[in-house]
């Protein structure tokens, strides 16, 4: 197999104020909740029901802080056409997507916690964005988003994961088998057992809506669509290689 991945990571920071203008503990606070959601030590995830306590994945994938870039704008709000890539349009250009995850933290706005691009996009779009207040764990941080998982969620999309309930109704599939059907985000805490589609939802998943607080997993199937972008021939193959 593969082993351990190692993805480096360039946080692009930009910001307006000196709020958006993160400090370097709040983005190792950020790099510190990848390294563990993704080889499940995070400390949660013995709330995982016992249903699907055996799904747990260590996705055997670590994440290294590379390089942070620090750039001043005035402006505010950034939408999520990706403006903020882009040194031209007064944001950050992507460093080496071939071989580093890029992180843009900057205020998205219109309530927006963050966005990503599915593998096979265009490289100069190739990375996630992730608002300021919804970064890391410590700092300028906001709950119930204050756990680092919005950049977990984001991530997970980079590395070709969908939302588990597919965006659609209970046949949509989300293309991971261990994740059950279902046909609504949930939100908020939702107690167990929740069911849609005559199954429990895995509304604990990192792929949910749900609040930082009630996500703690990823899945088996997950893992196994994650690794394979990084198997010889696969769109992030670069990362090993
Ligand atoms: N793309 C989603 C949004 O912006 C991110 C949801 C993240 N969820 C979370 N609990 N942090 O709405
Ligand atoms: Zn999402
Ligand atoms: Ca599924």
């Amino acid at each position: 197999g593969l082993g351990v991945i190692n993805i480096p990571v360039v946080v692009h920071v930009i910001y307006s104020n000196s709020n958006e203008n993160i400090s370097d503990a709040q983005i190792n606070s950020q790099i510190a909740v990848l390294n563990k959601d993704f080889n499940a030590t995070n400390s949660d995830v013995n709330q995982v029901p016992a249903e699907f306590a055996g799904r747990v994945a260590d996705s055997d994938i670590n994440f290294t802080l590379s390089q942070v870039i620090r750039v001043s704008s005035t402006r505010t709000s950034w939408g999520t056409n990706d403006a903020m890539k882009s040194s031209a349009n007064g944001g950050s250009d992507v460093v080496s997507p071939d071989t580093h995850l890029n992180i843009w933290v900057c205020n998205i706005g219109g309530g927006i916690l963050g966005y990503a691009q599915f593998p096979g996009g265009a490289a100069a779009t190739d990375g996630v964005v992730v608002s300021p207040q919804y970064f890391g764990t410590t700092g300028f941080v906001q709950a119930p988003f204050d756990g680092g998982r919005t950049t977990t969620h984001e991530v997970g999309h980079y590395l070709n994961l969908r939302h588990i309930w597919g965006d659609g109704r209970c046949r949509q599939d989300d293309f991971v088998a261990d994740t059950p059907s279902s046909d609504r985000p949930n939100y908020g805490c939702p107690s167990y057992p929740t069911a849609h589609c005559r199954s429990n939802d895995m509304t604990m998943n990192y792929m949910d809506y749900v609040d930082d607080a009630c996500m703690y997993m990823f899945s088996e199937g997950q893992k196994t669509r994650m690794r394979a972008l990084f198997a010889p021939g696969g769109t992030r193959d670069g990362f090993v290689n």
